[in-house]
């Protein structure tokens, strides 16, 4: 079979019935027979489902392989048709479905199949991605381009749009370092524009300290002749600069209705300390250069912590030295590797890793725009490559299999192993080379329940610590255990809220995210932990926009409108004697659905910006036909 002839497999969601059917069709020119057909998914087959017209003669996770029926031929023309009757969620999107595919065939060689997306009850149709809408901006609003919004302007005239910014030549080193970050920003995020901060000719910005405002807080007083911009910190003064660059951007490309103004003041500054966004680079692997973009981007949104997912069961992607394996095998898939194409691979090699030069960079590029990198390795659970590429952490005498919920079986690093406390001490040393963050992220996400129950050693720890073996008792052993190797290397724990089960971490220093609802984040404060709120049914980006069939994105947590990001009230429920342990918000984009062409762009903005807004601004002074008169000046970024 060559590529011109390539089956064409169609895949439908019987909705009422709850079953999938795939479709292959012969488009070559010979019987088929013998073959397996390969695919990755964003659902799952139970393994317990009843499957029509092929066996399941391999899964891993969202990889099934079937097999052709001993002894069929399909026949050039004819269709072989497959049917599952028990998923791992209902459906929803048409991006639930198949998003790699290809044949195995009999003789072991790989041919390539053409892939329909998937329909629902056989309704024909397309993928539509939802457009945002731009709004007139409201009557009232003062005409600034600026996002997030502004704590407070007065301000009046217009001041020539065509002349760039540029810096007095009295600022001082703060100031000066601040403006020189965000002229380059600017032109890294605008390379077609004319630049919109000079050194030379233009409107002259003398910059001054404050330290009577609060961090990252900056006042800019405009007059006839000048414009003053005086802050506290660096943080500040590279606020006002953005704050200033947007206001000349909004005016150049909206003459009618954004200005840079004449006279007045702007009073601004954060509502929140911790103002992040998330991205999982283990489910897919982005090039450098997508993280690039997608700092600046945080930047130019006043966002200033990035949360860097490293791992998960599905790759890995920082190396480790002493740990070659970890890169060598965890960080790629595809057929003959440790791990299969997961989550839209091709059947070749495919994936990559950060190393340690790639770190120090991502980490400069950080800091110089005031975003402190939070990496995230994930454990006990999502640590099924991990096992996979070093068996010596798995417990020999295991039996039994627990399944995490994205079904990957008896995935957790076993606390009663020694060897699972060397690699740590590996890996924690790593992060706190590379990563000057005060927070390490340590997952402690969606560990089975049943982890380690079949595990004789994981009995004998259970037995001795608690009287008996007990997945979070266990979990939270490991923990505290995890913790307190961070405070040897002078670093606090983060993690997400499931660290709190089963006793828990020493509350000290201890940062949880909030993320399955937002109530979640409040029961923790009450308990006493720091929370950052990440509820997914408002800051979850790879959760699709609409409920559409043919809007992508996955599902679990419904839909997340740019009004519901936009509209969340973080901490809005809280008792006033919490909200100190309220550090601030985060988005997440999880990245199954990532290795589709542009849906990076369309899931993560503009409720990137939406999210910001919440993250800077206090709920009164939001208004969301002002947002969506100015989201599409925001900058984009892409994965590649
Ligand atoms: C998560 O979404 N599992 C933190």
């Amino acid at each position: 079979m060559s590529i011109n002839d390539a089956c064409r497999l169609y895949s439908d969601w019987n909705a009422q019935d709850g079953i999938i059917e795939l479709a292959l069709e012969n488009a070559g020119s010979a019987p088929l027979s013998g073959a397996r057909l390969a695919t990755t998914s964003l659902f799952r087959i139970h393994p317990e489902c009843r499957i029509e017209g092929a066996t399941l003669s391999g899964q891993l996770s969202n990889y099934h392989v079937f097999a052709q029926p001993k002894g069929e031929q399909l026949m050039p023309g004819q269709r072989w048709v497959i049917r599952a009757d028990r998923l791992s969620h209902v459906l929803r999107h048409y991006t639930d479905g198949l998003k790699s595919a290809f044949l195995i065939l009999a003789d072991g060689s790989i041919a390539p199949v053409a892939l329909e997306p998937m329909t629902c009850n056989h309704k024909a149709g397309a993928p539509r991605w939802e457009e945002i809408e731009r709004h007139a901006l409201p009557a009232g609003a003062a005409p600034l381009a600026v996002i997030p919004a502004v704590l407070q302007a007065d301000v009046g005239g217009v001041r020539d749009p065509a002349l760039p910014l540029v810096i007095a030549a009295d600022a001082s080193l703060a100031a000066q370092k601040a403006f020189s970050a965000v002229r380059a920003l600017a032109a890294r995020l605008f390379t077609r524009d004319e630049p919109l901060f000079c050194h030379g000719e233009g409107h002259a910005v003398s910059a001054s300290n404050d330290p009577a405002l609060h961090e990252g807080a900056y006042r800019i007083v405009f007059t006839a002749k000048a414009i003053m911009l005086s802050a506290g910190d660096e943080d500040g003064f590279r606020h006002g600069f953005i704050t200033l660059g947007q206001m000349l951007r909004g005016a150049r490309l909206r003459p009618g209705e954004f200005v840079l103004p004449e006279t007045g003041t702007v009073d601004d500054g954060p509502r929140f300390g911790w103002r992040g966004a998330h991205l999982d680079v283990a489910r897919q692997f982005y090039a450098m250069q997508d993280i690039v973009d997608f700092l600046d981007c945080l930047a130019w949104n006043k966002l200033n912590r990035f949360h860097m997912h490293l791992n998960d069961d599905e790759a890995w992607r920082l190396e480790i030295p002493g740990f070659p394996a970890l890169t060598e095998k965890a960080a790629f898939r595809g057929i003959g590797e440790i791990l299969p194409p997961l989550l839209g691979a091709p059947a070749g090699r495919t994936g990559g890793y950060y190393t340690g030069d790639d770190i120090h960079a991502l980490v400069a590029h950080g800091a110089a725009l005031g975003i402190e990198i939070i990496p995230e390795i994930d454990v006990p659970g999502h640590c099924h490559c991990v096992l996979e590429a070093l068996p010596e952490l798995r417990d020999s005498g295991e039996t039994g299999i627990y399944r995490s919920i994205q079904y990957f079986p008896n995935n957790a690093l076993n606390p009663a192993i020694e060897a699972t406390w060397d690699f740590l001490a590996a890996v924690f040393d790593r992060l706190v080379e590379l990563f000057p963050a005060r927070h390490i992220h340590v997952g402690a996400d969606e560990v089975a329940d049943g982890a380690w129950l079949g595990s004789p050693m994981a009995a004998v720890l259970g037995e001795k610590l608690f009287g008996k073996a007990e997945t979070f008792s266990l979990q939270s052993y490991f923990l505290k255990r995890v913790q307190a190797m961070l405070r040897e290397r002078g670093r606090n724990t983060a993690a997400w809220e499931e660290a709190a089960l089963g006793g828990g971490l020493e509350i000290d220093g201890v940062l949880l995210m909030a993320w399955k609802e937002s109530r979640a984040g409040r029961a923790l404060a009450a308990q006493g932990y720091q929370v950052v709120l990440t509820p997914a049914q408002h800051y979850y980006f790879d959760i699709a926009r609409s409920t559409d069939w043919w809007e992508p994105g996955a599902s679990w947590a419904g839909t997340v409108r740019l009004r519901d990001t936009y509209d969340y009230d973080p901490g809005g429920d809280w008792p006033e004697a919490l909200k100190t342990q309220l550090a601030g918000v985060q988005s997440c984009l999880w990245s199954e659905n990532l290795a589709m062409p542009g849906l990076f762009a369309h899931l993560a903005y503009p409720r990137l910006s939406a999210m910001a807004e919440g993250a800077w601004c206090a709920p009164e002074r939001k208004d969301f036909d002002r947002f969506l008169a100015i989201q599409d000046l925001m900058p984009v970024s892409a994965k590649s």
